[in-house]
């Protein structure tokens, strides 16, 4: 099996997560592009789904699957969503594909979190993986500035512009042992729309595709951003 195959199987699986005649968050990325094919085979069984980005919601379109405005919807009960790294507290890196903040507001409104990985994400720490920044375009400066002093290497991601037409720093060379801590350092300088840290909020189920399969984690925390009655 190569990478695509694990990511095409973890995607697969996903679908087993999916609720008939409830509404459902898709994420954004290529282990999700497999998970939207797949869910075109059984949209009769979805009323619509919430998108994270443009791309998953033209992607979603052309293949005739309704897609909600999050408004309307307010909370719904799964997301499904890929990763860039996760940890074994179901903690993640993501917004390798510039999605980040769409989806981080996507994850808060659901119940249940499914994350999505072929093995290469999974990580002992976060942070091999440039952490994405999305910064209001005036304030690049300054939160590359910020950022430099908490010891990350900002690069401002060429000739990119988020679906919110904002910047994204990429931020190299971060030893992230306080995933929780570093989410809110980073919220917190002014400029900043979105840290691509979902530790506050992490996956409450992950499905991991390797050579053998795939295979299926739960998480043990109650993550904070959510209510108790709705688990
Ligand atoms: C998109 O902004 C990201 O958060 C993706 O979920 C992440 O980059 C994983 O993408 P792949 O499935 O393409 O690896």
């Amino acid at each position: 099996m190569n990478q695509n195959d694990m990511k095409k199987a973890a995607a697969l699986e996903a679908l087993k997560y999916v609720q008939k005649n409830a509404v459902l968050g898709v994420g954004t990325g290529s282990t999700i592009g497999y998970f939207i094919d797949a869910l075109a085979e059984v949209k009769e069984c979805v009323p619509g789904v919430v998108s994270s980005s443009e791309a998953t919601t033209r992607r979603l379109k052309t293949l005739g699957i309704p897609v909600l405005d999050l408004n309307d919807v307010g909370h719904f009960d799964v997301y499904v969503d890929g990763a860039d790294e996760i940890n074994d507290s179901m903690q993640m890196i993501k917004g390798g594909g510039g999605a980040l903040t769409r989806e981080k507001i996507a994850a808060a409104c659901a119940n249940t979190f499914v994350c999505v990985v072929d093995r290469t994400k999974q990580v002992n720490m976060l942070g091999t993986f440039p952490l994405p920044v999305e910064v209001i375009p005036m304030a690049v400066s300054y939160v590359a500035d910020e950022l430099r002093k908490i010891g990350g290497n900002p690069r401002l991601r060429s000739v990119y512009t988020t679906d919110n037409g904002n910047m994204i720093l990429d931020v190299h060379g971060l030893k992230i042992l306080d995933p929780t801590g570093m989410e809110e350092l980073i919220n917190n300088i002014p400029g900043v729309v979105t840290v691509g840290l979902f530790a506050r909020r992490g996956a409450d189920i992950l499905i991991v595709g390797d050579e053998d399969g795939v295979k299926i984690q739960r998480s043990a925390t109650v993550w904070v951003q959510q209510d108790d009655s709705r688990r």
